[in-house]
């Protein structure tokens, strides 16, 4: 049941989070315009959809009116004034290049209603750096899925200084309305929560694969059966993307000037060489043959 008035959202970047993020809001009942930059990444978008929506209902864990609703209420496109124009919230979650990040918002702040809450869906760049290139920041927030986002509960919703607490609240309401449990960090910090205790765990595992004491297959084992952590450290960067662990690392780097953040040598390595992990068909595993 939509709150605070809210019917129509908006999802900007259809790749790794965007896709599944859309979906979450499409099957709760919102009117979703998803859109994307790139026609090949909104079309696996939707390719993705009219796959997943009749696989639950085949699984049983969906019915197929919710299941139709869901679909009815998804659209795509690639023109980014038609996805916004109406929406009553929009969660970017495009590539985490601060500067792209910057000019898409002033560019919905141009495009979108007074009332529009603008949410970055960023995974460790805090709405402040953001906020600012719109004219109205007491409206931005972070809204962070985690991935896959349609599986798992969290949300992360961080309010920075210039977020007014009603903006925070209707974000909070949002993400409990689409089924998801959300935490509220009343400051800001980088990489939130979740973020700064898994790259502890990442940031271990790379030392111990790059000083060779482990391969990567037995550090994963050894984290999956000693610590019960559903995947590895290498495993999951394989399915958030060593582009992003990269990006992380390096805006860590940049922040704090400690070499100890510099990305580990082996994922520059496959950062160089678009081992990205299961979106581009390899990173530390290989997925040639998933879908
Ligand atoms: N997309 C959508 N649904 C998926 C999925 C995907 N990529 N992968 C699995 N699922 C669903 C399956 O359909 C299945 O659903 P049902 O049980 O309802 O039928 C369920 O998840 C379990 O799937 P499987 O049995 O195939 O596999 P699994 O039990 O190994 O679970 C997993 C897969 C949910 C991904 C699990 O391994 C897991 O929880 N991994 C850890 C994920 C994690 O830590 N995520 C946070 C990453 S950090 C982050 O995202 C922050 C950031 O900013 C980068």
């Amino acid at each position: 049941m939509p709150v605070h008035g809210i019917k129509n959202v908006c999802v900007v970047g259809a790749g790794n989070m965007g896709h599944q993020i859309a979906l979450c809001f499409a099957i709760a009942g919102y009117q979703v315009k998803c859109t994307d930059i790139n026609p090949e990444v909104l079309k696996k978008a939707e390719e993705f959809a009219d796959r997943y929506l009749p696989e639950r209902v085949a699984k049983g864990k969906m019915s197929e009116e919710v299941a139709r609703q869901a679909r009815a209420n998804l659209s795509f496109t690639l023109d980014l004034k038609e996805a916004a124009a109406d929406a009553d919230v929009v969660v970017e979650a495009i590539i985490e290049k601060l500067d792209a990040k910057r000019e898409l918002f002033a560019r919905l702040d141009e495009i979108c209603p007074p009332h529009t809450i603008l949410a970055t869906n960023s995974s460790f760049i805090v709405s402040s750096k953001i906020a600012t290139a719109t004219r109205r920041p007491e409206k931005v927030c972070n809204m962070h899925f985690f991935n896959p986002a349609l599986v798992m509960k969290l949300v992360e919703v961080v309010k920075g200084p210039h977020t007014a607490q009603e903006t925070a609240q209707i974000i909070l309401d949002l993400a409990r309305d689409i089924g998801k449990v959300p935490v509220l960090l009343q400051k800001e910090i980088y990489g939130f929560l979740v973020n700064r205790i898994l790259s502890a765990i990442t940031h271990e595992a790379l030392y111990l694969y790059d000083m060779g004491i482990a391969s990567h297959e037995d550090i994963d084992r050894a984290v999956e059966l000693a610590l019960g952590h559903p995947m590895g450290p290498f495993r999951l960067m394989d399915l958030t993307g060593i582009d992003l662990s990269y990006y992380i690392a390096m805006e860590r780097y940049r922040e704090t000037g400690d070499p100890a953040h510099k990305p580990s040598p082996v994922i520059v390595e496959k950062f160089v060489k678009k081992e990205w992990g299961r979106k581009t068909g390899k990173g530390f595993y290989d997925y040639s043959d998933a879908k």
